[in-house]
């Protein structure tokens, strides 16, 4: 298993060699998945990375670990570094009290509405030339229009794959564009707003962003899909709690500036 492991990770590092075109960071990333009462699926109340807060990603940013977090539709994913690996067994076998001082960083809230979606993998191919519109096609500026400054809209498209599981994350405009009946989403939370999580592009030393995201969600019974993208961070609440995330998390802000 281990070595199947490690085999495919040699294939990947060969696979993706920096280019003009591709920035790569230069670790090597190792996925765990949280199962929690040997389901790895969302069976209780709270989803995403609210139920994994307090027991995984916390005690692992007070440890100085550095994560990588993306939530997909079926589970979480948390990434960390391959060097970090015997501090994560050792950190996720004990519990910890000490916190410690994170910098805080800026976050943007868009107006826009989004929804986490899924799709049986045997029918992406009736979804292939939207996905292709979407992608390449949507989104740039309008014919003579200046790229857009205007940060209340974010045009933000997730689809992932990952080991025949099929996620996505699109705002309700590009949504429209999908036909209804193939996309499901769940019944209860339909509709999800954004919290984008860094000024900068936040890189992939610091620890403690997730943390500082996840930590105050949990504490208030919010669940969140959390998603690291190469630059910046989102995590996406429930959009009837949008009112509540966004005085919780100026309320941080308040709290003695570093
Ligand atoms: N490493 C951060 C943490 O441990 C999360 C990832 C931020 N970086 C990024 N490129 N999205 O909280």
């Amino acid at each position: 298993m281990i070595k199947d492991i490690l085999k495919r990770r040699e294939k990947l590092r060969v696979e993706l060699q920096p280019s003009e075109h591709l920035l790569v960071e230069g670790s090597v990333w190792l996925p765990l998945n949280v199962v929690s009462n040997g389901n790895s699926s969302s069976s209780s109340q709270a989803v995403g990375v609210t139920k994994i807060a307090k027991s995984v990603i916390a005690p692992l940013a007070q440890q100085h670990v550095s994560v990588f977090m993306l939530s997909t539709y079926q589970t979480d994913f948390i990434l960390v570094r391959e060097k970090d690996l015997a501090a994560v067994i050792n950190t996720l076998e004990e519990e910890f009290n000490i916190y410690r001082e994170l910098t805080v960083h800026p976050v943007l809230i868009p107006q826009n509405q989004f929804c986490v979606m899924s799709l049986d993998p045997d029918t992406l191919p009736a979804i292939a030339t939207t996905l292709i519109d979407v992608l390449f096609y949507s989104n740039g500026p309008k014919e003579g229009a200046l790229p857009s400054q205007d940060l209340d809209f974010i045009k933000f498209f997730s689809f992932s794959l990952i080991d025949g599981y099929v996620s996505l994350v699109m705002d309700t405009e590009a949504q429209r564009q999908f036909p209804a009946d193939l996309l499901f989403t769940s019944s209860s939370r339909e509709l999800w707003r954004m919290v984008r999580i860094g000024g900068q592009p936040l890189g992939f030393d610091e620890c403690g962003i997730v943390a500082q995201i996840s930590q105050p969600l949990a504490d208030n019974d919010i669940s969140a899909y959390y998603i690291s993208t190469f630059s910046f961070d989102h995590a996406l609440v429930p959009e009837e709690d949008i009112v509540s995330v966004t005085e919780m998390l100026q309320q941080h802000r308040k709290e003695p500036a570093c």
